[in-house]
């Protein structure tokens, strides 16, 4: 089915200019990015969107690293994009991840692991709402 999925690319890849780089990844896959735009998290904003790791070890850093530099969130739509997206990125550890996988091409730790995508068509629904009012989503 034709879905959408939330996707962030995350500070460590902007800080190097990796948008397009990344971008492009996504849209040889078949994925159509809807909707972008370049944000600066508040602590507070990257604090609510990772509430479900609250109490994992890693959650103050990870919240920290968030905010270290702009975003990129975006919107990206496809035949089941929100599998398709997760197998693009490749795993969260970027020494687990597959070649050619944005991970794998880009990411520098299991933190800094260059991009965010939901996990769940539902997670996605609540995460693109988080971000993006529907006027913003443009197919
Ligand atoms: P993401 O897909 O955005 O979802 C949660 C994030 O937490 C994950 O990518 C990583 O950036 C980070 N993360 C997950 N596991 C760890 C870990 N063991 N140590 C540090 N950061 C982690």
């Amino acid at each position: 089915a034709l879905e959408r999925t939330l996707s962030i690319i995350k500070p460590d890849a902007t800080k190097r200019n990796l948008t397009g780089k990344i971008n492009a990844v996504f849209e040889d896959a078949g994925l159509r990015i809807v909707a972008q735009k370049r944000i600066h998290l508040t602590e507070k904003q990257a604090g609510a969107f990772y509430a479900v790791h609250k109490e994992r070890p890693f959650y103050g850093s990870l919240v920290s690293s968030m905010i270290a530099e702009p975003v990129v969130v975006q919107v990206l739509q496809g035949e089941g994009a929100v599998a398709k997206n997760r197998e693009v990125m490749g795993a969260t550890n970027p020494a687990d991840a597959a070649e050619g996988t944005v991970r794998k091409l880009f990411a520098e730790s299991i933190e800094a692991n260059s991009v965010h995508g939901s996990d769940s068509l539902e997670n996605a629904k609540n995460e693109i709402s988080f971000f993006f009012a529907e006027t913003e989503i443009l197919p």
